[in-house]
């Protein structure tokens, strides 16, 4: 026989259920119900730890090839969808990663949109990216980034096919329905300043003099991987090694000390061989790409091996920890810039 307390507390259930839907009609929702997912204790990202192998995805890409034809070779990429976000195109909460194949010959048009994009290059060479008109090379490592808005067109005119790694803010800019995009007139943007530029003016630690930021995004539009690697290899042999980073180094604006874009982050890290960093998490999940060496990794409950070019993703607020097997170096990018303007950001270190 039902106790006075059940009898009711179902009628009270009933009671609240009826006006739920009474309620729905016009639009509204009862708070008390839903605020447990709103406001949430800590952090609880629907995106999933998952590593890409390279050497399993690289066939695809390849035989994505014959599949577009040269009119749409912007548009050949394959995107890195995360588990936890299925159908969404996104690889964190707030990232779009895709990776994109421009063959022998090919031109990607120019068109610009509000999404910045930063490239990490993998494959090939004698490509480039135009940047409003200045071209710059595309290398193995090189970090190349195409601010908001700004007019971007590919070529490769090497003998290779071309691979990069692309990362966009493209989740954030919708969130806010910020987005707008347009192709140019012409196929490629007129060629308006000497290639490469930029590296001479504002990548030597020497800037001309009187210069201001006349944007929020780095006006270096090429961080070349072989001076990046040389400030690695000096910086482990000089030490000190950072616990839970290795040697981590970010890439920033030198017109400001800040990041390349206003959304995103970037950073390049060595790992020695036989290191193992301290466990270590912030609110920033994180896309990376191994450029070299092998070894672990271990993010929450899961832990998978990389190898050279494999892409992984680390949910923010997930614990991470990270054994090189051999010496190894790691691109990552990450909402970041985004979070710490916007005074979220927050970090721990070796507690978990
Ligand atoms: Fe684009």
């Amino acid at each position: 026989m039902a106790s006075t307390t059940d009898v009711t507390s179902v009628h009270r259930s009933d009671a609240r259920k009826a006006f739920y839907e009474r309620i729905a009609e016009h639009n509204l929702a009862p708070l008390w119900e839903r605020i447990s997912t709103l406001v949430k204790p800590s952090p609880r990202p629907a995106t999933q730890a998952f590593r890409w192998q390279y050497a399993v995805i690289r066939p695809h890409l390849v035989a994505s090839g014959s599949m577009l034809s040269v009119e749409e070779a912007e548009r050949r990429v394959l995107v890195l969808e995360n588990p936890g976000l299925p159908g969404q195109s996104q690889i964190t909460g707030s990232l779009y990663a895709g990776l994109q194949l421009l063959l022998p010959g090919e031109h990607a048009g120019a068109h610009r949109h509000s999404a910045g994009a930063l490239r990490l290059i993998l494959e090939g060479s004698g490509a480039y990216t135009a940047v409003n008109g200045e071209r710059t090379p595309m290398e193995r490592g090189d970090f190349i980034i195409t601010p908001s808005w700004a007019w971007h067109d590919h070529g490769n005119d090497g003998a290779q096919p071309v691979i990069w790694l692309d990362g966009l803010d493209v989740p954030i800019v919708n969130l806010f329905d910020a987005s707008f995009s347009e192709h140019h007139e012409a196929s490629d943007f007129p060629v308006s300043r000497p290639a490469r530029d930029c590296e001479f003016r504002f990548g030597n630690a020497l800037l001309p003099e009187d210069a201001l930021p006349s944007s929020l995004s780095s006006p270096l539009l090429n961080y070349r991987y072989g001076r990046a690697r040389e400030t690695l290899t000096t910086l482990h042999r000089n030490g000190p090694i950072d616990p839970c980073h290795g040697v981590k180094l970010r890439y920033t604006n030198p017109l400001t000390g800040g990041s390349v874009m206003p959304t995103m982050s970037a950073s390049l890290q060595l790992i020695p061989a036989a290191f193992q960093t301290a466990s270590y998490r912030s609110t920033d999940g994180a896309v990376y790409l191994v450029l070299e060496g092998k070894g672990r990794s271990h993010v929450g409950e899961t832990s998978f091996e990389w190898a050279e070019n494999d892409i992984f993703v680390v949910p923010g607020w997930a614990p991470q920890r990270h054994v090189a097997e051999r010496e190894a170096v790691l691109f990552s990018f990450s909402d970041r810039a985004a979070q710490e303007k916007l005074g979220l950001w927050r970090e721990q270190r070796g507690k978990n």
